[in-house]
């Protein structure tokens, strides 16, 4: 266990935080075993409604441990049998079904990109950035970075920011679409709380069947709406749709247990 990211129960919420400011959150193998297991274990959870990633100080994530890649390069084939903590963290956050906030409090680099990019909600403060310097590693996108954000920011944003590695400014990448909302550092805490307690509250079953539309790619419109009609109908006839009918009748707010 490492105290280098802390995992916080609270109200339905989930929070993550990455805990290494000394070293502005970089991520090592340790870090991303925990988190795995973190989301792993907030996907089977029924209490926990929302997950919400953030870093802590003023960095989101400076992203992979330099030395870690290193280290990670010389590794040799013995632990092949084991996914490296580091891909078991990415397909946690592809394969999870439940809602996932990016809170993204400052510079948010590498796989703190891409890591947005996994996430259904992506919240900046101000002072918040983003960059994808892999090429200037002599790396490449990872985790369907090359799919997913050419699909947030198109094709022409995004290769300016793969192939310059250039850093967004957290105004420019509410333009570009990469984040739904910017707040003042000094309110972000408090504001990303509050909209992370909006989804935790929210029917869950509804909510896991919204995110699994919105990630339907966007060119099998013919398939897409084929599915919302399905499960439009089985929502008319679930619990959740009469507990949400009698609430607003009795003006009152609904409980989804
Ligand atoms: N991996 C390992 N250590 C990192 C790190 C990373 N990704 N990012 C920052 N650090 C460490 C620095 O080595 C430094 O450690 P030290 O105090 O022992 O020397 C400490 O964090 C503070 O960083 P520093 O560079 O002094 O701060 P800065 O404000 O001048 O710059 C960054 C911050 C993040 C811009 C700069 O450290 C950087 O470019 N890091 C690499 C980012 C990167 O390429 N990530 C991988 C993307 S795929």
């Amino acid at each position: 266990m490492t105290d280098r990211i802390r995992i916080e129960h609270a109200n339905r919420v989930t929070t993550i935080t990455m805990a290494r400011p000394d070293k502005k959150n970089a991520l090592t193998q340790e870090m991303y075993g925990v988190m795995a297991n973190a989301v792993n274990a907030y996907g089977t959870d029924d209490e926990a409604r929302a997950l919400m990633f953030i870093g802590e100080g003023d960095y989101f994530t400076s992203g992979n441990d330099l030395n870690d890649f290193a280290m990670s390069a010389n590794r040799q084939a013995t632990d092949k049998d084991e996914l490296p903590p580091v891909v078991q963290f990415l397909h946690a956050i592809k394969d999870c079904e439940k809602p996932m906030i990016a809170a993204v409090n400052g510079p948010a680099i590498g796989v703190g990109l891409t890591l947005t990019l996994h996430c259904d909600l992506v919240y900046a403060a101000q002072s918040a950035t983003f960059a994808a310097p892999f090429v200037k590693l002599g790396l490449v996108p990872e985790a369907a970075s090359s799919l997913l954000l050419p699909a947030a920011i198109g094709l022409a944003n995004a290769s300016d920011v793969f192939m310059t590695g250039r850093i967004l400014a957290a105004d420019e990448a509410l333009r570009m679409g990469l984040v739904s909302r910017v707040f003042a550092d000094s309110d972000f805490v408090a504001d990303t709380q509050a909209l992370a307690a909006i989804v935790a509250q929210a029917a869950p079953q509804a909510m896991r069947h919204t995110k699994a539309l919105l990630r339907t790619q966007t060119d099998k419109v013919g398939e897409t709406m084929t599915a919302e009609s399905v499960i439009f109908a089985d929502q008319l006839r679930s619990p959740e749709f009469m507990e949400s009918v009698a609430a607003m009748t009795q003006k009152r707010a609904a409980v989804h247990p």
